[in-house]
Order: C-alpha cells, then sequence, then structure tokens
C-alpha cells in the first residue's frame, strides 16, 4: 500500500536503477518500485525477521520475487559495492540513516544517488551529504495523516546540476516551514528561563535558525 510519502521517494528514483530499499519493512516501496518499472532490479534489506517475512510474503503476492531480492542484515552490509546504483533509506531518524551510510562507505561510493526520507534530525542528514562529498540536487515533501515528511535526494556533488527543487512548489512548504519556526520559538522559549542557557552557543546559533527560517517564510508567495 503506497501513501504520499512512499510516492514521493519513488518519483526521486531514476528510471531504469537499480535499487537498495534500505530497511524495507513491509516491502510496500520496493513492490512499488519494480511493479511500476521504474527500478530495474531491487534489493531490500532488513534488520528484524518478521518484517522480512511480511516483505517476502507480499512480494510473492505481487508476483515479483524475479525483480526483488530480500536479505536479512544491517543496512548495507548486505550488499557489495556496485551492486546498486540508488541507495533508499525511508522511514527512519536521521542519526540511524548517517550511522548506515557511515557503515558501508564502499557501497555509498559505488552508488550515484541517495534517496533519504528521516523521520527527524534531518539536519544531521544534510550535514552527512554535505560533509562526504554529496549534495543535495531535489527537494520534496509529502503528507500522509497531517504529518509532512521531508524527501531529500543527494548525489555526488561533482555531479549536482543546479535546478529548482520539487519542494519549492510544494503547497506543504510554508505549514511546514512554520511548523518548525513554532518548534525553534519553543526551543528559545525554554531557554530563555534559564540565564546560563540564554547566554549559550547554542541560543543564539538556534535564534539565527529562526530568523533564516522566518526570512524564508516571508520569502514565500
Ligand atoms: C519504520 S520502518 C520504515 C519502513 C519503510 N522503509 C518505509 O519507509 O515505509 C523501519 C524499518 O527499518 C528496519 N530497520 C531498522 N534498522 C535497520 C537497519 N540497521 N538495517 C535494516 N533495517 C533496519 C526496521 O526493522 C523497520 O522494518
Amino acid at each position: 500500500m503506497t501513501d504520499a510519502r512512499i510516492t514521493a521517494v519513488i518519483n526521486f528514483v531514476r528510471e531504469g536503477s537499480r535499487v537498495a530499499d534500505v530497511g524495507a519493512d513491509h516491502g510496500y516501496l520496493s513492490i512499488e518500485l519494480a511493479a511500476s518499472g521504474r527500478a530495474k532490479f531491487v534489493t531490500a534489506t532488513e534488520k528484524n525477521l518478521q518484517p522480512l517475512q511480511a516483505a517476502r510474503k507480499n512480494i510473492s503476492a505481487a508476483g515479483l520475487d524475479n525483480l526483488i531480492d530480500t536479505r536479512h542484515g544491517d543496512g548495507l552490509q548486505v550488499l557489495s559495492a556496485g551492486e546498486v546504483d540508488t541507495i533508499c533509506i525511508a522511514g527512519m531518524g536521521g542519526a540511524l540513516i548517517t550511522k548506515i551510510l557511515d557503515e558501508s562507505p564502499e557501497v555509498v561510493q559505488s552508488a550515484r544517488q541517495l534517496i533519504l526520507q528521516p523521520m527527524n534530525a534531518s539536519d544531521k542528514v544534510r550535514a552527512w551529504i554535505n560533509e562526504n562529498g554529496w549534495a543535495v540536487d531535489d527537494e520534496d515533501l509529502a503528507q500522509v495523516a497531517g504529518i509532512i515528511y521531508e524527501i531529500i535526494s543527494a548525489v555526488k556533488s561533482s555531479e549536482v546540476t543546479p535546478k529548482k527543487f520539487k519542494r519549492a512548489s510544494s503547497p506543504l512548504t510554508k505549514k511546514f516551514l512554520s511548523q518548525r519556526a513554532q518548534k525553534l520559538r519553543r526551543v528559545l522559549d525554554e531557554m530563555s528561563k534559564s540565564p546560563e542557557a540564554r547566554t549559550s552557543e547554542k541560543f543564539f546559533a538556534t535564534r539565527d535558525a529562526l530568523n533564516a527560517l522566518q526570512r524564508e517564510i516571508d520569502g514565500l508567495t
């Protein structure tokens, strides 16, 4: 069963890709990628046996065993360098996403695109991208049951070409940025209560981040 979040991830996958779906869970992303023909082949990895078995069942029921390989294991560690050109890691926290990428440098290096959908700490994911020779080449937002998710596509920094991000024309952008600004305001309010916190570096960095965010919101039409 796909939803707007999974669809937004799929929309970033290039036609004919060999995709790793890391943390495949029920296998819906893998199934949709293979069924739509967008991916030429999918390798679905899953650390936990129960979701892996569910994914295998769903993949067989969809008649896609010939297009999706399932592997039991941690992150990208069950793949070899060069096996996939696109790595999707969706529905996990930002810290776990960067850990998975850090633990398999050869597999990551051999890919040409990363599609990452962090459930939190997207700043950590962005920092990882910038510090490891990659660059964000597109971004989108998707809303499911009132929650807005960020989807980030990255390519090697030498391959990036300037373009208008999908997110820029998303009707969700204003709501998403306003929610984020609200969170920062709450953090600043809390910090203001302590003399030590309100003179800390973190306080000034958060205030700068809020100001930048507010400028971005004000600049939206
Ligand atoms: C919340 S689900 C997200 C499923 C799917 N990727 C999606 O976006 O809908 C996270 C899945 O990742 C799996 N997982 C967590 N850590 C993992 C790891 N290090 N390697 C592989 N799978 C992992 C969990 O067992 C779970 O099935």
